[in-house]
């Protein structure tokens, strides 16, 4: 009997070791993974690089208190100034505490300038943000959040596509719109460019604040650094987390000028945040994937993956409904439920995951090789033509 808590619904399955896109079950089984930790291990497991940084870190020094300089986060933080909209980074643990503390940052500013009531944040109906108290209320899903009251009041939710009730949902009382570039646990929903920039407008015209969470859709997945370049449009405040630390758990909230004039000394902290075991992973997570070289192929690869995988929607049109996403953050919407499609993927040693709407999520690491995609497409075919 297992001792530990259940809740999560597990596979009966275990894993020995990784090595790149796959994993060795404890069976002795090579499965083809395609879940990556659900976008976490975004150079895929056991990078060398990583291994050696990881290992050289851990005989210096794991593990020092904010209340000091840690030179392996101001590196970090400087670079991810330079190349990218933030001006200020506040490292965290977790998307959850990310999300969560952008919610701070974005308060936290309207008080600093006198407008302390100025602190509802508008999201859309069913995002997700995370498992806090705080991030289950902003994705406002009653699946869960029930059971879990009181309610966190401050949040106020308009359902994905509904511009009319966004607009009408501004009051003087918004500090700021939170949503994810792409939703990703929500069925891989792609947020239109243009809808973006109309986004953006509206949020300056009503002088509020902007929040992407790129926890899932950020770190290259796009095969663009952030999934919001794209659009052209530069946000205030970012949450990210997921493929930052490579499967070291790292995150961070990412912003500009303006809005980081709030986060005064003692405004915000966390004891593991930004330690110099994390930071020297992420430092070399982040310099790999925001090289431009490595950003196009990520691109290539994926605008391959998505032209197969819509070949083989066009084939097997009763089963696939969608093919969702961009670049490696992939949704396969089915027109029934999912879960005989993604145990039958697994039975032939492809390991996908569950997304709502019947999407069955498909999340490669970003340096898949080619042969790779095509086993994967290979097995999405013949579950396919099994069930067809
Ligand atoms: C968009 C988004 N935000 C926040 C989170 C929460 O991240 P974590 O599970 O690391 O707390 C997730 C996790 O899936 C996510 O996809």
């Amino acid at each position: 009997m297992s001792n530990l808590a259940k809740n999560y619904n597990r596979k009966k399955i275990s894993f020995k070791k990784g090595k790149g896109s796959y994993l060795f079950s404890n069976k002795g089984k090579k499965y083809l993974d395609f879940v990556q930790g659900i976008a976490v291990n975004s150079l895929g497991h056991a990078h060398p690089k990583l291994i050696r940084v990881l290992n050289n870190q851990s005989k210096k020094l794991w593990h020092v208190s904010n209340a000091f300089i840690i030179p392996e986060g101001e590196q970090l933080a400087k670079k991810i100034a330079k190349k990218t909209f933030a001006d200020f980074v506040m490292f965290q643990n977790s998307g959850a505490e990310a999300t969560e503390a952008a919610i701070k940052v974005a308060r936290k500013y309207f008080y600093s300038i006198g407008k302390p009531n100025k602190n509802r944040i508008l999201c859309i109906k069913n995002s997700f943000h995370g498992r806090t108290l705080a991030t289950i209320y902003a994705s406002g899903s009653k699946k869960m959040t029930e059971g879990f009251g009181p309610k966190v009041s401050g949040f106020d939710h308009f359902n994905f596509g509904d511009h009319k009730s966004l607009k009408k949902l501004i009051t003087k009382n918004t500090a700021a719109v939170m949503i994810e570039t792409i939703m990703g646990e929500g069925g891989i929903k792609v947020i239109p460019d243009w809808c973006l920039k109309d986004l953006r407008k509206l949020c300056n015209q009503k002088k509020i604040l902007l929040i992407l969470d790129e926890v899932q859709c950020g770190i290259g997945r796009t095969g663009d650094f952030f999934a919001f370049e794209k659009s052209k449009v530069k946000p205030d405040i970012v949450p990210i987390a997921k493929g930052i630390g490579g499967g070291f758990p790292v995150a961070a909230v990412l912003m500009n000028k303006k809005v980081a004039s709030g986060m005064t000394p003692g405004t915000h902290g966390s004891t593991f945040g930004g330690n110099p075991l994390a930071m020297q992973v992420s430092n070399t997570v982040f310099d790999i994937i925001s090289n431009k070289v490595f950003l196009n192929n990520v691109k290539k690869n994926s605008s391959y993956f998505h032209k197969e995988l819509n070949k083989i929607k066009d084939k097997y049109p009763k089963i696939i409904k969608e093919v969702r996403g961009r670049g490696f953050l992939i949704g396969l919407q089915l027109y029934g439920d999912q879960t005989d499609f993604i145990k039958r993927l697994m039975d032939n040693k492809l390991l996908t995951i569950r997304a709502a709407e019947n999407v069955v999520r498909v999340l490669p690491p970003l340096n898949v090789k080619k042969n790779e995609i095509d086993q994967a497409l290979r097995i999405i075919k013949k579950v396919c033509s099994e069930i067809y």
